[in-house]
């Protein structure tokens, strides 16, 4: 028969989309399959958030604080409790007044609750904003570089190339980007938006300066670009204040702002969101026309998951600030651990030609080293010392050399603190320093 006769020559790579050939795509698989492959390696690589506070029943009580003050607060019936919960649902999300209140309370945004699209993790929140900005093949994106490969990755989904713009130690290097806009004009490109993560960026740990912040708002409507602000580390600074983010500071509507419940509810709700006021079309909001796709990608957030987030928020009156006290003590005693860790088993970097940042919040820490980091390095690294990091190349689009990926091999891995215990830091940075050592 011919349908089996297909089925045992199997399908065409070269006929599906050459995205899903790019190694690109296979990177956060790579990682896990190493993972997988070496389970009693201790994981320094592993971005996700801390489970010792993980709690089934939390999700239940979640849930019945959401069901409650839907009756209680909004006066609902016992049937559109069901419906609310159980049926298809509003496209933009049934949580997005909770979002909006948590921005005000916890980021002094305020914003109208019509303008926030609740969305399946911010993944989908960005992917959205790219299929939006994505007219014709004129249009590319801008992203400081080195980027979280979600970003790189879903821009490659939607055929929408991707133009690195150097970081720098201020996140964000503003004569590059000015740099970066003119070449792309001069080239008939039509650079749409800038993608960029001002608090603790994955994976630098970088921290943008407030001033860096005015002046990249002021560059942005100057060369009429937005900026797609994605920020989902910004409730974990390591010591002193929080800054405003961009969105905060937003007086000309310049920023989509991307948010993800992942580290601070946890990642298995998969709630994300984009706040995107923009008045645009019959509008109001660019939301509305997010919205538009969003219906034919997911239809609706899944109501179950954005009432359990909805529950989390209400228990702690819309603050994460507050809902994440005990992870906040965790995240900031990891990054000194591993920082403080890497001083004492490397006490003179330019003898070792080991050195590293020391971020100012977040989960990661990045290290130079004097060998290349390769993947292989990586897997040797897990076999004979059970431990692993990531690459750094990894953030970096290889089909993209200006971004700094095809000058050869990088001699830098990003460490992360999120995963791991005290006791388990302490153990994986001695087998850290012994693999260092031994390449
Ligand atoms: C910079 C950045 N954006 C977005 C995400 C993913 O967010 P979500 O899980 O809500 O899709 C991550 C996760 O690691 C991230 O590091």
């Amino acid at each position: 028969m011919t349908t089996a006769s297909t089925a045992t020559d199997g399908l065409d790579l070269t006929a599906l989309h050459p995205s899903v050939g790019d190694p690109l795509l296979s990177s956060m698989n790579f990682l896990n399959e190493i993972a997988g492959r070496h389970p009693d390696a201790l994981s320094l690589a592993a971005g996700t958030p801390y489970e010792g506070f993980y709690d089934v029943e939390d999700v239940h009580r979640a849930l019945r604080v959401f069901s409650d003050h839907l009756r209680t607060e909004q006066g609902y019936g016992e049937e559109r409790v069901r419906r609310t919960l159980l049926q298809y649902g509003r496209t933009k999300g049934i949580i997005h007044e909770l979002i909006a209140r948590q921005l005000s309370v916890d980021e002094g945004i305020d914003v109208d609750p019509e303008a926030v699209l609740v969305t399946t993790g911010c993944q989908e929140a960005l992917f959205l904003t790219l299929r939006l900005l994505r007219r014709d093949d004129r249009d590319v994106l801008l992203a400081v570089t080195p980027a979280y490969v979600g970003v790189t990755g879903a821009a490659r989904l939607l055929d929408l190339p991707v133009h690195p713009v150097a970081e720098g130690p201020d996140g964000v290097d503003l004569d590059d980007l000015r740099r970066r806009i003119g070449e792309a004009r001069a080239a008939g490109l039509r650079p749409r938006a800038l993608y960029v993560v001002p608090d603790h960026a994955n994976p630098s740990g970088i921290r943008m300066p407030e001033p860096v912040r005015h002046d990249l708002l002021g560059l942005a409507e100057q060369e009429d670009i937005l900026l797609l602000e994605d920020n989902p580390y910004g409730l974990f600074p390591r010591r002193g204040h929080r800054l405003p983010t961009l969105k905060a500071l937003d007086t000309a509507r310049r920023v989509v702002h991307l948010g993800s419940l992942a580290k601070t509810v946890f990642p298995g709700v998969r709630i994300g969101y984009a706040v995107a006021d923009q008045p645009v079309g019959s509008g109001p909001y660019l939301a509305d026309l997010l919205a538009r796709a969003k219906s034919m990608v997911t239809v609706n957030t899944s109501p179950i998951a954005q009432a359990v987030a909805g529950g989390r928020l209400l228990e702690h009156g819309c603050s994460l600030v507050r809902a994440t006290e005990r992870e906040s003590e965790v995240y900031r005693e990891g990054l000194d651990r591993i920082v403080d860790g890497l001083a004492r088993r490397f006490p003179d970097p330019s003898a070792s030609g080991v050195s590293w940042n020391s971020p100012e919040g977040g989960f990661f820490v990045v290290v130079d080293v004097p060998f290349d980091v390769t993947d292989a390095v990586l897997e040797r690294s897990a076999r004979d010392h059970r431990v692993l990091w990531t690459p750094l190349h990894h953030f970096y689009d290889a089909a993209a050399p200006e971004s700094g990926a095809g000058a050869g091999p990088l001699r830098c891995l990003r460490l992360s603190c999120s995963a791991l215990g005290p006791e388990d830091i302490e153990e994986a940075l001695d087998r850290f320093a012994a693999f260092v050592r031994s390449a």
